[in-house]
């Protein structure tokens, strides 16, 4: 990857821009509106946003003023678990598209399983808002489908239904790999995508990262997004801060060796989420 619109290749043959603009806590309105259209004018060309942000309205807005073809854009929503099953997955799935001003999505992931801690029929639920998901794919409303926090068990049957997931989004930074899902993943054929790859702000003062960091001369968050694509995974950063968005793509520039990536893969858990998707409770 040498830019930010170099890209990954789904497995239906779709491309996704190798690195995407993340507004999880981005507040809606003007922050919103603004940072995704700076990320725009600095370069990136894939956002990532959920209908639970609530931030779609502004996201959308900040496209429509982009002056940006809506083809030239990747625009990626997540079904709210709330929205889980057939029916309540089409009605979803249309006021995402409202809220943004669109008429089609790029990607549509299911954002959370439906987990055995919740639901005896858990695999069921699940397998039904993918069934609603690839009829809206087959009808052209959805360019790729796929999952965000799934671990392989989540997967296993849906795997099998006749559209294999083209991505699955999970929480992914230094001290927090989930190697036995990336794996799982790679075997199925899923891009993995990165969400939280600066751990929400925690990597940045951690003191092995720093000392890596200061061998590039390049800030911890982007020695993380680097390291994100070095790994094959497609960070999302999310910042609401204009240096800092433009910052983050600086990150093709200089790579890091197999000796700093083999130290940070073997750096031990530093913080994250803590949000386990087998017991999350929302
Ligand atoms: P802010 O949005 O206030 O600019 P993640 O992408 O892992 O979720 O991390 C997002 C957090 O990291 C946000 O708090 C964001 O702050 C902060 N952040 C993003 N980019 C940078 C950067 N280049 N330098 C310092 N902090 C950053």
């Amino acid at each position: 990857m040498k830019k930010l619109t170099d890209f990954y290749e789904l497995n239906n043959g779709v491309k996704i821009p190798c690195v995407g603009f993340g507004t999880w806590q981005t507040p809606d309105g003007e922050t919103a509106v603004n940072s995704v259209k700076v990320a725009l004018e600095v370069g990136y060309r894939h956002v990532d946003t959920a209908a639970v942000y609530g931030n779609e309205v502004s996201v959308g807005k900040a496209i429509a003023e982009s002056g940006l073809r809506r083809e030239d854009i990747f625009v990626t929503s997540k079904l709210w678990n709330k929205d889980r099953g057939y029916k309540s997955t089409f009605e979803a799935f249309d006021k995402t598209l409202e809220r943004l001003g669109l008429d089609y999505l790029d990607l549509y992931l299911i954002h959370w399983p439906a987990n055995k801690a919740q639901f005896e029929n858990w695999d069921e639920i699940n397998l039904e808002s993918w069934r609603a998901m690839t009829e809206l794919y087959k009808a052209g409303k959805i360019r790729a489908i796929g999952v965000s926090n799934f671990l392989p068990h989540h997967l296993e049957s849906i795997v099998k239904t006749e559209v294999v997931p083209a991505i699955n989004q999970i929480e992914f930074h230094p001290g927090f790999m989930q190697s036995e899902t990336v794996k799982y993943c790679k075997e199925k054929g899923i891009v993995v995508e990165a969400w939280s790859p600066l751990g929400t702000g925690r990597m940045l003062s951690n003191e092995t990262l720093l000392a890596i960091a200061a061998k590039y001369g390049v800030s911890v968050a982007r020695l993380c997004i680097r390291w994100c694509l070095q790994n094959g995974t497609l960070p999302l950063p999310k910042s609401v801060t204009p240096s800092r968005i433009e910052e983050n793509t600086h990150v093709f520039d200089f790579v890091i060796s197999d000796e700093d990536m083999a130290a940070i893969n073997a750096m031990a858990y530093c913080g994250g989420s803590g949000l386990d998707p087998d017991t999350v409770d929302f």
